[in-house]
């Protein structure tokens, strides 16, 4: 897939993964829409890109409001008039054992990761229908291919895109809608310290595996390869991705070892 003139949406575009996406995908010549909370933060990004200013738009979407999905998308279509690509990027994480997160911080991680995420594409479904061509992606996470301490409901969250997205995906195959799920690993981003602890304070400390992971660039220039492929699914890390595999062939082993690395409760 030639990704040329193409209009791909970001979401998340203001920080990590989504602004070094937003990157590389501009020097294939694309038309951009960056979105996220912070508007200062996209409008950095958005100084950083040699794109023409009709070429870019900056739209300041927050994913926990995903009942306004239909106004953000007839802004996305008064400027474009089409949209080619949706990169379902934006998300949080969490910091915290599970019986100390509070519900309503439970319900915020899942109404951003979860259906924030999948409000957009079920409104912009519809109109890649009428283009009879498009491609929806989604970055799911090798947690959500298994658990970790701190991170049920995020673990959660990431399980259930790959439910709705593998279903999703047989849905729109008639209409030539092609859905893309990337599971990064351990990505060098703000991810940890953005992250959301049991009582709804931000965690604003990094952690070691997000230190020691794939630079955001590497896993740019890795993720437009997969985007201009025709693949359904690809993990992106280090080492750590083969904890998948090595989880569905070798599962009993896989939850001892677990067990063993696991930090105590605190
Ligand atoms: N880094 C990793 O190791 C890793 C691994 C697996 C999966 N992922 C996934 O990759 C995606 C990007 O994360 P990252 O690592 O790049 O972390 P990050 O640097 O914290 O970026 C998160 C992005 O999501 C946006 N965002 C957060 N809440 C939002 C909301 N309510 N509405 C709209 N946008 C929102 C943030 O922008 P604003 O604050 O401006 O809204 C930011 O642009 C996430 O879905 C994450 O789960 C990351």
């Amino acid at each position: 897939m030639n990704l040329s003139d193409k209009v791909i949406w970001v979401t998340g575009a203001s920080s990590g993964i989504g602004e070094a996406m937003s990157y590389a995908l501009a020097k294939e010549d694309c038309k951009l829409i960056i979105s996220s909370r912070r508007v200062e933060e996209l409008n950095r990004v958005r100084a950083n890109i040699k794109l023409a200013d009709k070429d870019i738009l900056v739209l300041p979407i927050d994913l926990e409001q995903h009942q306004h999905s239909r106004d953000w998308i007839k802004t996305v279509m008064d400027h474009f008039n089409r949209i080619d690509i949706l990169i379902n990027n934006g998300g949080v994480s969490q910091n915290s054992y599970a019986l100390k997160t509070n519900s309503e911080v439970e319900r915020k991680i899942m109404n951003i990761n979860y259906f924030g995420n999948v409000a957009l594409s079920k409104a912009v479904a519809p109109i890649m229908q009428q283009q009879k061509t498009g491609k929806i992606v989604v970055i799911s996470s090798i947690i959500g291919r298994f658990g970790l301490p701190h991170l049920s409901t995020y673990s959660a969250t990431k399980h259930a895109l790959y439910g709705f997205y593998d279903s999703f995906r047989l849905e729109l195959k008639d209409d030539n809608i092609k859905v893309l799920i990337v599971s990064p690993g351990f990505i060098n981003t703000n991810v940890a310290i953005n992250s959301i602890k049991g009582d709804g304070s931000l965690m604003n400390k990094n952690s070691e595996a997000m230190e020691k992971g794939m630079q955001s660039d590497v896993f740019a220039q890795k993720f437009v390869r997969v985007l201009k492929s025709d693949k359904n699914h690809k993990f992106i890390g280090k080492k750590e991705i083969y904890a998948v595999p090595f989880k569905t062939l070798f599962p009993n082993t896989f939850y001892n070892l677990m067990f063993k690395m696991s930090k105590k409760k605190k």
